[in-house]
């Protein structure tokens, strides 16, 4: 039988509603500011807010101010941030560093649409953490993985690329596959169906888009026989991090880009979360395995809106020769290049990760004994400054996950927040993103929280 079986866990489940109940209604007595809010934006935003992952049950929380590693909402209550703005803020808020270069360049303009002297810096600090030669800029993770879908189907002149079940890779078509589908849906875990995952996906987009479980290197082999000839290549996340936090089983990455390689294929990795959040080089670094293209995103240019797409010069000549257009009005902007340029070379230190793995091994340690002293199911996972809590016994791909209730996710949200820590909603699927400028107060604070969580799961 395991963990999630025992009947203490169907106990706590029960426990655990009382409680998202009773938590609900003191976010609600706290946010009264950011209701009224969001009741005016539904006049003129459709759903009341700009993203609709911005906003979860019982109120989307509106953020007035951010300073270092602490955000105010707009009822003034201070939060130590772990949310970290979806995984974007590894620099912490107005780091000193990015404020100069940004105030520093908007004075010199902001947008000219012709290349700007950082961009040289920014790639030159790319190619030198991912280890990868060539680079080219667009404005988000959607567009860095949307280019790699691209790049990799120009270079073979194939059209079918492989995903991993539950992984998000942003929300262009051929991305939006399979993301979360519900285990009816998602048929056999070895051979799991393409299912699209939001509304105005055509059909023909999810027959592109193959699906493979994670970590699973027979799973692609058999995926690379069935469709001989057609898949350009893999988009996947090294270290997943949208259905918690796993990491890809030792040796497999290296295997994958053999296997991949051996049927005239690509490997991708998306670094969108992971680059610069798990190490300096991201996941590339950790693990030691080079891949083909790299798509990054979210912390590089310290909470502007910037990605970046790097490859071998096979893929990326494509962009060099005109056979590829890789466009965009705002890439290379300089005011992200300048924010960037600041991130990577002033604020995410070697340094500053060093920092990040002393308060990462303090909170770590702290949930580890909350979760032994009070007898919770589940372990803690947490690689630089990411991390998250994982309430089961095992999550290993997406079929664990779909089995993993998120009671415990979402309880565990609102004790954090209601105790003053921002973390991310949808608890299951996320995890904390720490900052360089978060200090010993800030774990403290997170560690205390889960103890008030665990306390009252018992009472
Ligand atoms: C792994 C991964 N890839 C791509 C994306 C898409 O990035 P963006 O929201 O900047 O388009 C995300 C966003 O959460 C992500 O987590």
């Amino acid at each position: 039988m395991s963990v999630i079986d025992t009947p203490a866990v169907a106990r706590d489940l029960a426990r655990l509603d009382a409680l998202i109940t009773e938590q609900e209604q003191v976010m609600l007595a706290r946010t009264s500011r950011s209701q009224a809010l969001r009741a005016e934006a539904g006049t003129v935003l459709a759903g009341g807010v700009s993203s609709s992952w911005q906003d979860a049950p019982p109120c989307a929380v509106w953020i007035a101010e951010g300073r270092g590693s602490k955000v105010w909402d707009a009822d003034g209550n201070e939060y130590s941030d772990f949310h970290g703005g979806f995984g974007v803020g590894v620099a912490g808020h107005a780091h000193p560093a990015i404020v100069a270069a940004v105030t520093e360049q908007v004075r010199r303009g902001t947008h000219f649409a012709q290349p700007v002297e950082d961009s040289i810096v920014v790639a030159r600090e790319l190619a030198r953490r991912f280890g990868l030669p060539l680079w080219r800029y667009n404005n988000s993770g959607t567009e860095s993985t949307m280019d790699a879908f691209h790049l990799m189907r120009i270079a073979t002149r194939r059209p079918k690329v492989l995903k991993v079940e539950g992984s998000y890779h942003g929300h262009h078509d051929s991305a939006q596959v399979s993301t979360y589908p519900d285990a009816e849906a998602a048929g056999s875990a070895l051979a799991p169906h393409s299912v699209r995952y939001n509304a105005g996906i055509p059909e023909a987009f999810a027959e592109l888009t193959v699906i493979v479980p994670f970590g699973d290197l027979e799973a692609v082999e058999r995926a690379l026989t069935t469709h001989a000839g057609q898949v350009a290549g893999m988009i996947i996340e090294p270290i997943m991090m949208n259905i918690g936090l796993i990491p890809a089983p030792a040796g497999y990455l290296q295997a994958l880009k053999d296997l991949l390689h051996a049927h005239g294929a690509y490997l991708a990795f998306d670094e969108v979360k992971t680059g610069f959040g798990v190490a300096a080089g991201g996941a590339t670094e950790i693990f030691g395995v080079q891949p083909d293209l790299v798509c990054v995103a979210k912390a590089m240019a310290g909470g502007l809106p910037c990605g970046a797409i790097g490859g071998v010069p096979e893929v990326m000549n494509l962009i060099t020769d005109r056979v590829y257009e890789q466009v965009g009005t705002f890439n290379g902007n300089p005011l992200t290049m300048a924010a960037a340029r600041a991130t990577l070379t002033e604020v995410l230190t070697d340094d500053a990760y060093r920092h990040l793995d002393v308060l990462r091994e303090r909170q770590v340690a702290g949930c580890q004994r909350v979760l032994a002293e009070h007898g919770l199911p589940g372990y803690v996972q947490a690689m630089g400054a990411k991390g998250a809590v994982i309430f089961t016994d095992h999550l290993n791909n997406y079929r664990d996950f779909l089995d993993y209730d998120d009671q415990w996710g979402n309880a565990h949200w609102l004790f954090q927040q209601n105790g003053g820590v921002a973390l991310p909603p949808w608890g299951k699927c996320e995890q904390w993103t720490m900052s360089v400028q978060h200090e010993a107060d800030d774990v403290d604070r997170f560690v205390t929280n889960f103890e008030t969580m665990a306390q009252a799961l018992r009472a």
